[in-house]
């Protein structure tokens, strides 16, 4: 199950992603905002909770730029959110972060990219060996 949320700057490719994901038969919960204005940190608060309590396994957060976005997602303990815009990063980040959370951002790349970026998240797993370590003092950090 994956979660998911946008502000106001962001809709369009919420809904982009959404159908996607329909096309794809991949299961997700909206947690808004249908086009309200809206203040981010809410809905990324709401996204990350849902994967620390085990809801979720994986969040997609979108706003104009995705980095508020991954700021206020990332100061939930257990949250590695990520701001993609490239195929290598958004690999990368489950490969060697473990990231949990993909931001992106509507004002900064088109939808084709964006459900490419989506797909990499989804089927990329995390390596794990030395990159465990790095993730488990990131933990620690937190702690
Ligand atoms: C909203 O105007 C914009 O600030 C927001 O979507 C986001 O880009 C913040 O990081």
């Amino acid at each position: 199950m994956i979660a998911i949320g946008c502000d106001h700057a962001a809709v369009n490719l919420k809904k982009a992603v959404m159908t996607h994901l329909d096309e794809k038969g991949i299961e997700y919960i909206d947690l808004g905002t249908d086009g309200e204005p809206c203040d981010y940190p809410v809905m990324a608060k709401a996204v990350a909770e849902k994967i620390t309590s085990g809801a979720c396994e994986r969040g997609i957060l979108l706003c104009g730029t995705g980095i508020g976005m991954s700021i206020a997602a990332n100061k939930v303990p257990g949250i590695r959110a990520a701001v993609c815009s490239d195929c290598f990063s958004t690999r990368y980040t489950r490969l060697h972060n473990d990231a949990n959370i993909l931001c992106m951002g509507e004002r900064v790349i088109g939808q084709g990219l964006a459900l490419e970026l989506v797909d990499i998240f989804l089927e990329t797993g995390f390596e794990g060996g030395r990159h465990q370590r790095r993730v488990d003092l990131i933990r620690d950090m937190e702690a």
